[in-house]
């Protein structure tokens, strides 16, 4: 495998388990706050990014690459308000999309047309992922800073995590 190429991918399975803990966090906090509901969402969201890391992880190994395990950032912890979580939710996930164009970008100047046919299935994903955390910030902007427009939106987002079965990644 191309060594720009799999490191690029090492990089990407870092980010994701990353990804995974950040929101892991974001959930610890939402329960901690009341918010079951968005909990919930969160926990579910930190399952998937795992199975992103999980795909990339089984995608070096079957190229012949070799998966280095490195350190992790530590995630936040605290958050001025779940306006401020889910705030962080959709600039987290626009970075993301820009880590997995530049993943692509390397493929190209490697002509590793493989990689990048795969990296197809992120680039969607990122799409999804981006219109989900507007959608979750829209409903909370239409809830307003009120007990029982916060109380809605928890029980809505409570559903959303209910009905979203994790996506097979692998
Ligand atoms: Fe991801
Ligand atoms: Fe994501």
């Amino acid at each position: 495998m191309n060594t720009n190429v799999e490191a690029s991918l090492n990089h990407q399975i870092n980010a994701e388990e990353h990804s995974s803990r950040l929101y892991f966090s974001m959930a610890a906090w939402c329960d901690k706050h009341g918010f079951e509901g968005s909990a919930k969402y969160l926990f579910t969201h930190a399952e998937e990014e795992r199975m992103h890391m999980i795909k990339l992880v089984h995608y070096v190994s079957e190229r012949g690459g070799t998966v280095l395990t490195d350190s992790l950032p530590k995630p936040q912890n605290e958050w001025d308000s779940i306006l401020a979580v889910f705030t962080e939710v959709l600039a987290h996930e626009k970075k993301v999309t820009g880590m997995i164009n530049s993943i692509f970008e390397v493929c190209m100047q490697e002509k590793d047309y493989l990689t990048s046919n795969f990296l197809q299935w992120y680039i969607q994903e990122q799409v999804e992922e981006e219109s989900s955390a507007r959608g979750v910030l829209d409903k909370l902007t239409l809830a307003g800073n009120t007990q029982g427009g916060l109380f809605h939106f928890d029980k809505e987002l409570m559903a959303m995590a209910a009905a979203s079965a994790i996506k097979p990644a692998l």
